[in-house]
């Protein structure tokens, strides 16, 4: 089955990919409403959400977890979480980070059993499947500590004062501005954590994404951890928000 959930996440991705194409990127940044999550749908949203909503909607009977419309509850056992587009600021800038983010649950975050993350601007694509491993173009992740350590550190006027601290600690330190794509960026060993903390809980990080690159993560023998250091789990909420660490080693956790 998980086989044909990840062809099936695959086929989103490209049939969001040509349609971003079609709309062209002049227009992503259009205001359409307030999404479920309670911040604002730009037209790139709006039209990737409609895309996969509609073949997930023609293919399966799954229940639907999305940024914008919320939980549609329907007869299948499982949900698929979706964050349409994650790095939305990024697509609206120009800036070529953002990703489609697709996973499917039978439970909460924790019961995470596939995950797929396309970086829309490169065609990079992550998949993990829980107990079969996880892959960056079909590659298998298996991310070593160096001695030199790249952090990626969530920055801006709305960082916990922690997050500066933290970056002054490694040889070098990157914002991105895709949550999605920078954990999977742990579980390919890129980056050795991802550290999100605000003292704005509205900016905290949403189920929707990090559920794809959770399970990614993990099976690449990393863990995300809330800000207890306990491992992190979340409902299936679109309002619940959550603080961040993610490493592929919990030895980098003694910066924390
Ligand atoms: C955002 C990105 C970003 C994170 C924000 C998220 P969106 O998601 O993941 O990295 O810092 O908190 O809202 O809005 O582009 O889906
Ligand atoms: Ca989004």
């Amino acid at each position: 089955m998980e086989n044909d959930i990840l062809t099936l996440f695959k086929q989103c991705a490209e049939k969001v990919e040509s349609e971003l194409n079609s709309l062209g990127s002049v227009n992503y940044g259009e205001t359409m409403g307030m999404g479920a999550d309670g911040t604002p749908i730009k037209k790139i949203d709006e039209q990737a959400e409609s895309t996969v909503v509609d073949l997930i909607k023609e293919k399966t009977d799954f229940s639907i977890l999305s940024e914008e419309i919320g939980f549609v509850e329907r007869d299948g056992e499982g949900t698929v979480i979706l964050d349409p587009i994650d790095g939305t600021s990024n697509a609206v800038m120009g800036i070529p980070f953002y990703c489609v983010s697709l996973a499917y649950t039978e439970g909460s975050l924790k019961d995470t059993e596939v995950g797929y993350v396309k970086n829309l601007s490169t065609d990079v694509e992550y998949s993990g499947v829980s107990g079969k491993g996880s892959y960056v173009n079909g590659k298998p992740l298996k991310p070593v500590l160096g001695d030199e350590w790249n952090f990626s550190v969530y920055m801006g006027k709305e960082a916990h004062p922690d997050s500066f601290k933290i970056a002054s600690k490694p040889r070098r330190v990157r914002s991105l501005g895709s949550a999605a794509l920078e954990i999977s960026m742990v579980a390919q060993g890129i980056f050795d954590l991802y550290y999100m903390k605000t003292f704005e809980q509205r900016r905290s990080l949403r189920i929707t994404d990090i559920a794809a690159a959770y399970v990614i993560l993990k099976e690449a023998c990393g863990e995300i951890y809330d800000t207890n250091l306990d491992p992190i789990d979340m409902a299936l909420d679109p309002k619940e928000r959550k603080d961040v660490a993610a490493v592929h080693d919990d030895r980098v956790l003694e910066v924390l």
